[in-house]
């Protein structure tokens, strides 16, 4: 463990001079981007209690305490190595993980690497105005943890470029800070990673669902012939999981909110906004967008590129260890494909739907977290139910976009979608609604927004009242 080093890491790095040098060369070009992008107006006058990776080790990895935003320290921490690790399916089943990178699938892994480490800065540059309208010092303080843990898996993907890929890794590093969500120009790589999230709203339905998607392509990455790769993707699921929990948690706050004024008032819906919380429908609808987005990117249903990685060993499927077949040769998967006005069942060959596979676990997934919110209504004694819409609703990638569905997923026309829009996707009244009702943020230990209930538990053992955010003048 190399835990005073400019660069903390648990890679050796200093037996590395040249990297080591590279990656300081990075290091300065990194900060200039968080100072740019990252949190905005919390760089020089707060201190905020953070967890910081010290160590990859199952039991405590991790310390909290009050920093400054730029001082954190980002570090390299890869899992153990398992011995003698074999890759567990494919056409390359049972042979020993590479070490280095086979020179005939440099371009891919390099590709895939690039495209999951443009998402790390991505989202700290689509959260950087919300600690200005937040809801809580505990919320503030989880929104800059969720950012600096993106900051460092930013480092770990880059740390592959560097160590792997010579001169054109280093030039993708330079380029992970050069593209900027949103921008016109040079835009971020991944669709659901250039749309705005200008509330809080969003930001919980993003952590719960995007960020979950995360989770199932570190996941499926995890399983990777290139041990580099999946040691360092096993580390990084450690933080994800932290991230879904500021998503599920804060949604789940939303609705307890929502219950109490709802059931104040008798049990209707009506006139739950004028009391300054959050209507279901309007709940469903962020859940409708952010689910369809967050789908989109696992890319298209039928696809060979997908089929390609999983022959060779590059990309697994989630949970590959607890699968019976590791070849998925021979196996039909089958899905539903709209053809000349209607749905009609397909059957393709199962490596060629490992995108769709990837998906159907995500689905599941967020199942889990939809049902514990119906849970708390239930609980709440109301009848009031939250659900996913279809995998085929508002899709922008695959067989379902260019095609209109409800949320149910059904076929409809063109028409009837533009008609019943409103209804299923948030409109620029719900966006001005939810934006008016975070207009001023709570910076008081111990207050909440009327939005939002406070929660159970604060962070590492600390009562809600503590002072997650400190002004350091
Ligand atoms: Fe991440
Ligand atoms: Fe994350």
């Amino acid at each position: 463990m190399e835990l005073n080093e400019k660069i903390p890491n648990n890679v050796n790095l200093s037996s590395d001079r040249r990297l080591q040098r590279a990656l300081e060369r990075w290091q300065p070009a990194y900060l200039d981007w968080w100072r740019e992008m990252g949190p905005e107006g919390f760089q020089d006058h707060h201190k905020i209690y953070l967890r910081t990776a010290i160590s990859a080790d199952a039991s405590g990895w991790a310390q909290f305490g009050h920093v400054k935003l730029p001082d954190y320290r980002w570090g390299i921490f890869l899992s153990e190595p398992v011995p003698d690790r074999r890759i567990g399916f494919g056409d390359m089943m049972g042979k020993p993980a590479w070490q280095e990178v086979p020179g005939e699938f440099r371009n891919v892994l390099r590709r895939l690497i690039v495209t999951q480490g443009d998402t790390e800065p991505a989202s700290v540059e689509q959260q950087r105005e919300l600690g200005q309208i937040c809801p809580s010092l505990y919320d503030l303080r989880n929104l800059f943890q969720v950012n600096v843990e993106e900051g460092r898996h930013l480092w770990a993907m880059v740390y592959l470029l560097h160590s792997y890929f010579g001169r054109d890794g280093r030039e993708e590093a330079e380029a992970l800070l050069e593209r900027r969500s949103g921008n016109e120009d040079s835009p971020r790589i991944l669709g659901a990673f250039n749309e705005p999230i200008t509330n809080w709203v969003d930001f919980f339905m993003f952590t719960f669902f995007t960020d979950r998607d995360g989770k199932y392509q570190l996941l499926a990455l995890a399983e990777s012939g290139f041990d580099p790769l999946s040691r360092t993707t096993r580390f990084m699921l450690t933080e994800e999981a932290h991230h879904m929990f500021v998503g599920e948690t804060g949604v789940m706050r939303i609705i307890e909110r929502t219950a109490e004024v709802m059931n104040e008032m008798g049990g209707v819906s009506e006139d739950v906004r004028k009391h300054g919380a959050i209507d279901l429908p309007t709940v469903q609808k962020y859940l409708n967008f952010w689910f369809s987005v967050s789908l989109d990117l696992f890319g298209g249903e039928i696809s060979s590129n997908a089929a390609t990685y999983f022959a060779n060993g590059i990309k697994g499927r989630d949970h590959e260890d607890k699968r019976e077949e590791h070849t998925a040769l021979e196996q039909q998967y089958d899905l539903m494909v709209p053809e000349n006005g209607k749905l009609s069942e397909q059957s393709v060959a199962l490596r060629n739907a490992m995108n769709e596979v990837l998906r159907d676990g995500y689905i599941a997934d967020c199942q889990r977290g939809v049902d514990r919110w119906n849970k708390a209504l239930e609980k709440a004694g109301l009848s009031d139910r939250l659900s996913l819409p279809s995998r085929r609703f508002h899709r922008a990638i695959g067989i379902y976009r260019d095609h209109c569905f409800d949320p149910e997923g059904n076929l409809i026309s063109r028409e009837q979608y533009e008609a019943k829009k409103g209804d299923w996707l948030p409109s620029r009244a719900d966006g001005e609604f939810i934006q008016s009702l975070m207009s001023k943020p709570i910076y008081e230990t111990g207050q909440i927004a009327a939005w939002l209930a406070p929660p159970k538990r604060g962070i590492n053992g600390q009562p809600f009242e503590f002072e997650y955010v400190r002004t350091d003048a």
